[in-house]
């Protein structure tokens, strides 16, 4: 068995900052003497969040979305492949772990612009001077309401999910996404 490296070291910062940021962000929510801190943690987490976009496209092997975008379906038949424990191993994200990460990446971008637009209703921030600010604000605080829980839910299920393949694969993801090692089995599959 030999060690190959799969996530590199800016997926990997990308990463527990976005746990950082996204706690930090969660935690301030609703509060009004927090909105500094909240919005800020808004704003890091969606330069983090863009940053990786960028790095989709050009970053290392199993960085970039060809490696692991797939659609609803692959991902479903991953699953039942998974319980049914006939599922190929994968070096990168699995198909079910990919579309996960889509989602995810797309709900703290809505999240974050719903925050903005709600403060830009009542002449603050980026979108202060923009149409955003004739905006209803009832309306705008249900969607950054409802993302954030659907964010949480997502969360959750994430957890959910490296915890499972890691007893499944006997491997430990979130060392793996710490060191960004994974070992390669003789007859793996690969992202390829
Ligand atoms: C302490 C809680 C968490 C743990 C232990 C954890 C663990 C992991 C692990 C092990 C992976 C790699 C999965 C794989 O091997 O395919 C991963 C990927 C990912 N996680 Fe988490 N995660 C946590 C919280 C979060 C939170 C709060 C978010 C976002 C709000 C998040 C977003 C992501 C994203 C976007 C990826 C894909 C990484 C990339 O390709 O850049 N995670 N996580
Ligand atoms: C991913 C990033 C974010 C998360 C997870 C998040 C989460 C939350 C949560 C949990 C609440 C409390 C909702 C409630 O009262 O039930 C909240 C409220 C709020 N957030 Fe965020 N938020 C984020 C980004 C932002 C940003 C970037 C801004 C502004 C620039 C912002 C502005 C606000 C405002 C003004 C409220 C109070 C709304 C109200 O009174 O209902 N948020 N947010």
């Amino acid at each position: 068995m030999v060690d190959i490296k799969v996530w590199d070291i800016l997926v990997r910062i990308f990463h527990w900052s976005l746990v950082l940021f996204f706690s930090i962000a969660y935690i301030s929510g609703g509060e009004d003497e927090w909105l500094s801190i909240h919005s800020y943690a808004g704003y890091t987490i969606i330069a983090i969040v863009l940053l990786r976009v960028l790095w989709g496209f050009v970053g290392t092997k199993y960085a970039r979305f060809s490696n692991f975008v797939t659609g609803p379906q692959k991902a479903l038949n991953y699953l039942k492949e998974e319980v049914s424990g006939d599922a190929k191993r994968y070096l990168g994200h699995n198909p079910a772990g990919g579309l996960m990460v889509i989602m995810l990446l797309i709900s703290l971008v809505v999240t974050v612009i719903s925050g903005m637009a709600i403060i830009a209703t009542d002449g603050e921030g980026p979108l202060a001077t923009t149409f955003i600010a004739s905006f209803s604000g009832d309306w705008l605080e249900e969607i950054h309401e409802i993302f954030t829980t659907l964010i949480l839910l997502l969360v959750l299920t994430h957890i959910a999910g490296v915890i499972f393949s890691s007893l499944l694969q006997e491997e430990n993801l979130v060392k793996a996404m710490i060191t960004g090692k994974k070992q390669v089995h003789k007859n793996d599959g690969s992202n390829e």
